[in-house]
């Protein structure tokens, strides 16, 4: 997948950008507060429907419109489509090669990663940022797992539901066999996409942080008992909560570096290379199963970084193949296999400079 021309109207800072990328190698220079992330915040969002910076839809649009619109021309295998994302009136609306559509779609459509400088809180933050890690390789590796996930997340309000309400807890258990298979079939799905993606995962980051890393997955329940049992175990919990306390929403990934809890490595450069190394595997399984190329997207890859260490991540984020947009403060900062397309950008105006 390659991403042609981007148009964003109306988005933070950009009043109107449109710009045709290369097919390789992109840089967007300018100035702090210039608009390099809301750029790539901006590319994000029509491959996600939703900021990677967690901001909520008003906060995106320019101050003083209603609406923004952002637009792609997409060309895979050979066909190009447009990939569309508007909040008009009615909400969030999103179309994919002229039909409408929600994130799975556009996630389908322009399947991409990002590093920025929040990235190591994929290593130090909560577990949910590492499980938004493995359903996104799982999203796009096994089958059907969008659906299984929607019908667990349902099974899930269900049964939360029914916690809290004591007329309907009589009905607990009806509830639990489909809560218990559908969490059996995710966690499968995940185990199977992790076995898969293990030998990436080790390589990837072994060549960034040059030390022995392992990933262990932790199903969301104590181990070496069955889910049935872990939900009767947990009940009285459940009810005091009104909610369910096992299962695979509540699964981690358990990083280990050179024998420590990686989330408590000192340094704040080594937290960002193991999460980099990280997002590099999350990209190289998905484009060996898609047969596509994933666009990856390095907001400031310079920050926090020494020399040597900026110069292995950006030769993995080259060695993966796919599109690239990078942004830097300067425009000679990052080295590049071949002249990359440049663009500078200024009070929210990009313009290209070759
Ligand atoms: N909704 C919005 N409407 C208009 N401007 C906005 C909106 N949200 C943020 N901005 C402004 O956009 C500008 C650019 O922000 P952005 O984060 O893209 O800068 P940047 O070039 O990445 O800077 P840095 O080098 O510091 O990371 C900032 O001045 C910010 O205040
Ligand atoms: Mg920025």
């Amino acid at each position: 997948m390659t991403i042609r021309r981007f148009k964003a109207e109306r988005f933070r800072c950009l009043a109107s950008a449109d710009v045709e990328l290369a097919s390789d190698y992109n840089v967007i220079f300018g100035d702090n507060a210039s608009g390099k992330t809301s750029f790539l915040e901006a590319l994000a969002y029509l491959g996600r429907g939703k900021s990677f910076r967690g901001a909520p839809t008003q906060a995106v649009v320019q101050h003083g419109c209603k609406e923004f619109v952002l637009f792609g021309r997409v060309e895979k295998e050979g066909r190009e489509f447009g990939v569309g994302v508007e909040n008009g009136p009615e909400g969030l609306a999103a179309r994919v090669d002229n039909q409408s559509g929600g994130a799975s779609e556009l996630a389908a459509a322009l399947p991409l990663q990002i590093i920025d400088p929040d990235v190591h809180n994929l290593v130090a933050g909560g577990p949910e940022q590492r499980r938004r890690f493995i359903d996104w390789i799982a999203f796009h590796v096994e089958h059907g797992y969008v659906d299984l996930w929607r019908q667990f997340r349902r099974a899930l309000k269900q049964r939360n539901a029914g916690l809290r309400s004591p007329a309907m807890r009589h009905s607990l258990e009806a509830w639990d066999a489909e809560y218990i298979r559908l969490s059996m079939a995710v966690d499968a799905a995940r185990r199977r996409m992790l076995e898969g993606a293990a030998a990436v995962l080790t390589r990837q980051s072994e060549k960034l942080l040059e030390g022995e890393i392992s990933f262990e997955y932790s199903q969301g329940w104590a181990g070496g008992v069955g889910l049935e049992a872990a939900l009767a175990a947990s009940r009285d919990r459940d009810v005091q909560q009104g909610s369910t306390q096992v299962g695979p929403h509540r699964a981690d990934l358990k990083l280990r570096y050179d024998e420590r809890q990686a989330k408590r490595l000192v340094s704040r450069g080594q937290q960002k290379l193991l999460a980099c190394s990280m997002v590099l595997a999350a990209a190289e399984v998905a484009q060996d199963a898609l047969g596509q190329r994933v666009l990856l997207l390095l907001d400031d890859p310079a920050a926090e970084l020494d020399r040597a260490a900026l110069g292995r991540l950006l030769a993995q984020s080259f060695e993966l193949g796919g599109q690239l947009v990078a942004t830097s403060l300067e425009e000679n900062t990052l080295t590049f296999p071949k002249r990359p397309r440049r663009f500078h950008v200024k009070q929210g105006v990009i313009t290209a400079v070759n």
